[in-house]
């Protein structure tokens, strides 16, 4: 079967699904490749490197898709002009991000076409699918990208300092939400020097903070929303206005905050209002890293920084592309890893519903939305 990979068309994207060595595992597992000249070179894979990997170039999206029986990609193919959904082939697999609970007119679009779509996103937090899950080997770089950003923005030190013009007291840090991007904020604020306090309402993390040298913020009373497979449940009205009023204790000491609190297919809850913002020193940062989704704090803009009250509030997109290297290098080990589960031995392909992996992550096939949470989301 024909594999192909075309250049990503989201403005700002640099990254790309497959890299060479990639490619020589799907050869490997029995499959051909195509990529499409140039896919690669923002995240420094050149057309050489597939070329000697063994994929055959395409010079535009149409050759490389032209008879593909499955597309690699990052971004869900746009619908817009050159509508690349209507070059996939009926009965194409898709492998993408595809934001199935958010857009639902792009699933219903492909299910029409008749494209067996497995989103990225709906890959289960299971064990077994750690090497598939392209949300958190994403969410790592941006973590890490935000605490970065967050250095960069600040007009202070992180580190401690001892000098003869003084001892300089080290920045300190408040992440809200400790999942993977929030714990990796944690580590690289830390190993940046800052002093770094935490707080999530999945208990369970409260030692992955510790252990990564930081403080976890504590309620009188608990605050604990522990949802399915990992990820949190909704807090009551009661508990959230707990919540916030730890958070207001906390702000006011911290010069930096980054904030990644999330329930997936909701928009993300406020944990910063404007009078915490109103309380920080002139000068902090907030980096919200849940701006896509609503914001954390309340007033974020999606992609833009703004000061609010002398503080700067930072809401970027797609901080992964911003270290397109990497960050590509985990998304095409976790996506070659995913197409494994669909392959026989010999490079015949086989879609097994039952396969705990596959069957959660697969939203259209034959014409029909076939994921349940997706097709109780898209009615509702
Ligand atoms: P995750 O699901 O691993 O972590 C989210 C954490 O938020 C969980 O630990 C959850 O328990 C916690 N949480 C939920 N409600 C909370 C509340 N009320 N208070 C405190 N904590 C709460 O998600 P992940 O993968 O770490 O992503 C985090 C966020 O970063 C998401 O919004 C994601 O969309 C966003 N993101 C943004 C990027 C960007 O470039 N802006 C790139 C990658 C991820």
């Amino acid at each position: 079967m024909k594999v192909a990979v075309v250049k990503e068309t989201r403005p700002g994207e640099a990254r790309v699904a497959l890299v060479p060595q990639g490619v020589q595992v799907l050869l490997k597992a029995g499959l051909s490749v195509t990529v499409e000249a140039g896919c690669g070179l923002s995240a420094g894979a050149p057309d050489e490197e597939y070329v000697e990997a063994g994929a055959t170039l395409a010079g535009s999206p149409e050759e490389a898709l032209a008879g593909a029986g499955m597309v690699l990609h990052i971004n869900a193919p746009s619908l817009a002009d050159p509508d690349e959904l209507g070059l996939l082939g009926e009965g194409a697999i898709l492998l993408s991000f595809l934001d199935p609970l958010g857009n639902p007119d792009r699933i219903r679009a492909l299910a029409s076409r008749r494209i067996t779509a497995i989103s990225m996103e709906m890959v289960p937090r299971i064990t077994r699918a750690q090497s598939m899950d392209a949300l958190s080997s994403q969410a790592t770089v941006a973590g890490y990208k935000a605490a970065l950003m967050a250095a960069d923005s600040l007009p202070k030190f992180l580190p401690m300092f001892t000098t003869a013009a003084g001892t300089i007291r080290p920045a300190k840090a408040l992440i809200l939400g400790a999942g993977v991007a929030g714990l990796q904020a944690i580590a690289t604020a830390r190993r940046l020097g800052a002093v770094v306090e935490a707080f999530d309402v999945r208990p369970a993390v409260k030692e992955q903070v510790e252990s990564l040298g930081a403080t976890f913020l504590e309620a009188d009373e608990e605050v604990t929303a522990e949802g399915e497979g990992g990820y949190a449940a909704e807090l009551s009205e009661d508990q959230h206005k707990k919540e916030l009023e730890l958070i207001a204790g906390a702000i006011k000491a911290a010069d930096i905050v980054i904030t990644t609190a999330q329930i997936p297919g909701r928009e993300a809850p406020l944990l910063i209002t404007e009078e915490m913002v109103k309380s920080m020193r002139p000068g902090s940062v907030i980096i919200d890293l849940a701006s896509e989704s609503g914001g954390n704090c309340a007033t974020t803009r999606m992609g833009e920084t703004v000061i609010s009250h002398g503080v700067q509030v930072i809401g970027p997109v797609n901080l992964p592309a911003t270290i397109p290297v990497h960050a590509s290098q985990m998304y095409s080990k976790n996506i070659v890893t995913l197409v494994g589960e669909l392959v026989k031995e010999g490079g015949g392909i086989e879609l097994d519903f039952d396969n705990d992996v596959v069957g959660p992550a697969t939203v259209t096939h034959g014409g029909e939305i076939v994921n349940e949470r997706v097709k109780s989301a898209l009615e509702a």
